[in-house]
C-alpha cells in the first residue's frame, strides 16, 4: 500500500492530475445518478484528495465531511470548508467517528492491497447508517485505460488493484450491489479519457 509519506510527496509536488473540473463534474453526476443523493443525507468523501468532486454536492446543499491520509489536502479543506464540514486525517475508515448515509470512495481502493479490502469494507459498513450506500470508483483490468496506445499500463502504478475484484467480497462484508458500470470519463489533467468503473453498494446488515 502506498503510505502517508507517498501521498504527502504527491501533494507536496502538486502531482494531482485527477483534480480536474470536467472530470470532477462528470464524477459528481455519476454519484447523483447512482445514489440519488439529496440534502436529507449525510455524506463522507473518504480519500477525498482536494475534495473537488464533492464541491458539486456541497453546492446542492448536501452535508459532506471529508477524510484524507495526507494532511496537505486536510489543511486546505479545513481552511476552505471547515465551517460547514468535518475534515478528518485518517488512513483507515475506523479512525472516523460518526455515521453516514453515503460514503464516497473515489479512486482510492485501487491504491490499497486487495488483502485489505474485506477489512476496509467491514470498516465502511460500521460507518454507515442502516441501508447506507458505499459508492466506489476505480480502474479495471478489462477497461481501456489499463493500456495506453503504446500498449503500456498507465493506471497509476504496477501495484494498481482492479476494482471489480471487489464484487465477490461484498456479501460477506454486509453489502449488496445496486449498480456496477464502467464509463469513459474525462481526465483533463492527463489530457485523455479514462475508462472508469463505478460500483455502488448498499448496506444489508
Ligand atoms: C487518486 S487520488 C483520488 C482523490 C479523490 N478521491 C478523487 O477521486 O478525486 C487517491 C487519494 O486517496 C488518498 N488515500 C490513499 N490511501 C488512503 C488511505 N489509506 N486512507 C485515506 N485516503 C487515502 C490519497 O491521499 C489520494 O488523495
Amino acid at each position: 500500500m502506498q503510505d502517508k509519506k507517498f501521498w504527502d510527496d504527491v501533494y507536496n509536488k502538486g502531482l494531482t492530475p485527477w483534480t480536474d473540473k470536467e472530470r470532477d463534474h462528470a464524477f459528481a453526476q455519476q454519484i447523483i445518478q447512482d445514489t440519488n443523493v439529496d440534502s436529507s443525507m449525510t455524506v463522507l468523501d473518504y480519500g477525498c484528495g482536494d475534495g473537488t468532486i464533492c464541491e458539486y454536492l456541497l453546492n446542492r446543499g448536501i452535508r459532506v465531511d471529508f477524510s484524507e491520509i495526507s494532511e496537505i489536502p486536510v489543511n486546505r479543506l479545513k481552511n476552505k470548508y471547515g465551517s460547514k464540514s468535518k475534515v478528518f486525517l485518517a488512513s483507515e475508515p475506523k479512525e472516523i467517528p460518526g455515521k453516514y448515509d453515503l460514503i464516497i470512495c473515489s479512486c482510492v481502493l485501487h491504491h490499497i492491497e486487495k488483502e485489505k479490502w474485506p477489512d476496509f469494507l467491514n470498516q465502511f459498513n460500521k460507518l454507515l447508517n442502516s441501508k447506507g450506500l458505499l459508492w466506489l470508483a476505480g480502474f479495471d483490468k478489462d477497461d481501456k485505460n489499463t493500456e495506453n496506445n503504446q500498449g503500456k499500463f498507465i493506471a497509476t502504478s504496477d501495484t494498481c488493484q482492479f476494482i471489480s475484484e471487489i464484487v465477490p467480497l461484498v456479501e460477506s462484508c454486509g453489502f449488496e450491489i445496486i449498480s456496477n458500470c464502467s464509463r469513459d470519463m474525462p481526465n483533463g489533467g492527463l489530457n485523455t479519457y479514462f475508462t472508469t468503473r463505478f460500483i455502488c453498494l448498499r448496506k444489508t446488515k
